[in-house]
């Protein structure tokens, strides 16, 4: 078997996905099963187990935290890029600018990528409201960025990406952007500062409390299933401001945790009104 790919019995593929499910509540559909086999095959050998059964057993038995990390790890996916879906960014500046009108310099500012990646998320909300809003420097403003996967958040933290990722971006977008000797870009040290990474399942506890003035919760649900998806829109609920925002990605939408949240543009929402809380239009 050496370098080559180990062979997945149908029993060791429903294994895999049940603890998948398990652990992140990701559900594999069977069209990911190519996937599993390339990127478990790495960790199987490295383990110098003779099977994927062995290796789910070996997970079973224990493992050690990292070795269920690294399942977890090689499971994710995690494609992302700065300016995603960039019309919830234009409609978080018009936000931040009225959250700007009416508060005193230095208030307090929060805002949660949940499900992160790479970092390119947290970093597009970061150096596009300390373009358009300078004073913020004087807020206490910060971005939690959580991700179920060590690696990609190892690697956000950095802020270093290939020159690759300013392909389509325009020249006022891709300036801030430090260059750096070896060819890679870096995402400059203002917006770097703001940014907190932190491992985060969301299907587990959230330590935080809270509020956000604007949750990003995108292309994450995606991998859930129907009734996962409903349970993590609904907590967003608990941990958004009163007129605070929730953006999901381009083709998800709440389910049965949509109950708290009114629809107020392309895949954003804002908390229903209550008779206690005034909701801004
Ligand atoms: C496709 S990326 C989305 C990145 C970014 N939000 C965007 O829209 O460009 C999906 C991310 O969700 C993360 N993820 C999957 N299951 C998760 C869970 N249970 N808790 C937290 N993050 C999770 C993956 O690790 C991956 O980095």
């Amino acid at each position: 078997m050496e370098q080559g790919e180990y062979t997945l019995s149908e029993r060791e593929f429903t294994r895999i996905k049940a603890r998948v499910y398990d652990v992140a509540g990701i559900s594999l559909s069977n069209a990911k099963r190519t996937l599993v086999v390339s990127r478990l095959s790495k960790i199987v050998r490295a383990l110098n187990l003779p099977s994927f059964d062995a290796y789910v057993d070996f997970l079973e038995r224990g493992g050690s935290s990292k070795d269920g990390q690294d399942f977890v790890n090689a499971l994710t996916t995690n494609l992302t890029r700065f300016y995603r879906e960039d019309h919830h960014f234009d409609h978080l500046r018009t936000h931040v600018a009225s959250l700007i009108a009416g508060k005193p310099r230095g208030s307090r500012l929060r805002l949660w990528s949940a499900g992160c990646s790479t970092g390119q998320e947290p970093y597009t909300i970061a150096l596009d409201l300390l373009d358009a809003f300078p004073e913020l420097k004087r807020w206490d403003f910060k971005i939690l960025a959580t991700d179920i996967d060590t690696a990609v958040i190892a690697r956000a933290a950095q802020g270093i990406y290939p020159q690759s990722e300013l392909s389509g971006l325009s020249a006022d977008r891709a300036r801030p952007f430090e260059r750096q000797a070896d060819g890679t870009i870096r995402v400059p040290a203002a917006a770097r500062e703001i940014v907190a990474f932190k491992p985060l399942n969301l299907i587990g506890p959230w330590p935080m409390k809270g509020p956000f003035d604007a949750i990003f919760c995108r292309n994450v649900a995606i991998y859930f299933d129907k009734q996962t998806q409903g349970e993590v829109f609904g907590r967003f609920a608990k941990m958004v401001a009163p007129e605070g925002f929730l953006y999901i990605g381009h083709s998800e939408n709440l389910g049965s945790g949509g109950d708290a949240f009114r629809l107020v543009g392309k895949t954003i929402y804002q908390m229903r009104e209550t008779p206690n809380k005034r909701v801004a239009a």
